[in-house]
C-alpha cells in the first residue's frame, strides 16, 4: 500500500457548500491530492474567490457554479454543467447543509421543516442520482455525504437537524446497497463540534461551549481542515472496500 492510492490525479469533484467553512477544506484537500473541483453554492461571488484560492495553491481547474441544494432545478443543472465543462465527474461531496430553526420541536412551522428536508436530504438524493449517472459513464465513483454526530446523539434545540442527518446516515447505506453493483461507492462523515459560520451559535455561546468540551474526550473543537482528510481518504483509491460507512470525527464527544 503506497501513498498514490490517495492521489486523484484527472478526477473530477464536486463539492456543494465549497466556498467556505468544511467543504473548502475539503476541496483544497481534493485539489492537493490532483483532483479538478467544481464548488458549489448559493452565492458566486463567495465561490470565485475560494476557486481562485484553490487553483492558484494546487495548480488544477477550479470551477465555481452557483446552485441552491434546495432547488431541483439547480442541481440537475449542476451536474450537467459540470459534465459539459469538465467533461466527467468522479466525486461528489454532499456537504452542503441548512439549519433554519433553533428551538424546541414542537414551535418549528412546516415552511421550516419543507425547507431543511428539501436541502439536507432531497437535495443530497437528487444530486447523487444524477451524479451516479454520469460517473457510470466513466465506470463509477465516490460519493460522500456529511452527517455530523448530531445523527447519533441528538442535541437541545437541533432536533430536526439531527433528524435529517441520521436521514443521510441511512441514505448513505441504502444508495451504497443499491449502488455497489455499479462501481458507486457510498460513505458519510460525521463530524463533531467544527469551528465555522455554521456553528458560530453555538460554539460563541459559552455555557454550551463548556458543556460540549467537557464531554468531548479531546477536549476542544474541531477546524475543518481537520475533516478534509477523511474526505480525501473516501474520494480515492485507498478506500476502496470501503462503502455505506459512516466515519466519525468527533474528538470523542459521543463517548462522553
Ligand atoms: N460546523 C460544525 O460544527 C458541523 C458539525 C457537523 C456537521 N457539519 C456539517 O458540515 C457541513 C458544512 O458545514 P460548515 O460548518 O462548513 O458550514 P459553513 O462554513 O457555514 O459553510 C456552509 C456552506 O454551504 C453553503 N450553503 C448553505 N446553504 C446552501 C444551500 N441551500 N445550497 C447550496 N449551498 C449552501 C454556503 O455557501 P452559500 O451561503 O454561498 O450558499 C457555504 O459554502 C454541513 O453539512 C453541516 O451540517 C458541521
Amino acid at each position: 500500500m503506497t501513498l498514490s492510492k490517495f492521489r486523484l490525479d484527472g478526477k473530477v469533484a464536486i463539492v456543494t457548500g465549497g466556498s467556505r467553512g468544511i467543504g473548502k477544506a475539503i476541496a483544497i484537500g481534493l485539489a492537493d491530492a490532483g483532483a479538478h473541483v467544481v464548488l458549489a453554492s448559493r452565492k458566486l461571488a463567495g465561490l470565485e474567490e475560494a476557486a481562485r484560492e484553490i487553483s492558484r495553491r494546487s495548480g488544477v481547474r477550479v470551477l465555481p457554479i452557483a446552485a441552491h441544494m434546495g432547488r431541483m432545478d439547480d442541481v440537475k443543472a449542476l451536474v450537467e454543467h459540470t459534465e459539459r465543462e469538465m467533461g466527467r465527474l468522479d466525486v461528489l461531496v454532499n456537504n452542503a447543509a441548512a439549519n433554519p430553526f433553533y428551538g424546541p420541536i414542537q414551535k418549528m412551522e412546516e415552511s421550516i421543516f419543507d425547507k431543511i428536508i428539501a436541502v439536507n436530504l432531497k437535495g443530497v438524493l437528487y444530486l447523487s442520482i444524477y451524479a451516479a449517472d454520469a460517473m457510470e459513464k466513466n465506470g463509477g465513483g465516490s460519493i460522500i455525504n456529511m452527517a455530523s454526530v448530531q445523527a447519533f446523539r441528538p442535541e437541545q434545540g437541533l432536533g430536526m437537524y439531527s433528524v435529517t442527518k441520521a436521514g443521510l446516515v441511512m441514505m448513505t447505506r441504502v444508495l451504497s446497497k443499491e449502488w455497489g453493483p455499479r462501481g458507486i461507492r457510498v460513505n458519510a462523515i460525521a463530524p463533531g463540534l467544527v469551528q465555522t459560520h455554521f456553528s458560530e451559535a453555538l460554539w460563541k455561546n459559552e455555557k454550551f461551549l463548556s458543556q460540549r468540551l467537557g464531554r468531548t474526550a479531546l477536549g476542544r473543537m474541531a477546524q475543518p481542515e481537520e475533516i478534509a482528510a477523511a474526505a480525501v481518504f473516501l474520494a480515492s483509491e485507498a478506500s476502496s472496500y470501503m462503502t455505506g460507512a459512516t466515519m466519525l470525527a468527533d474528538g470523542g464527544s459521543l463517548n462522553g
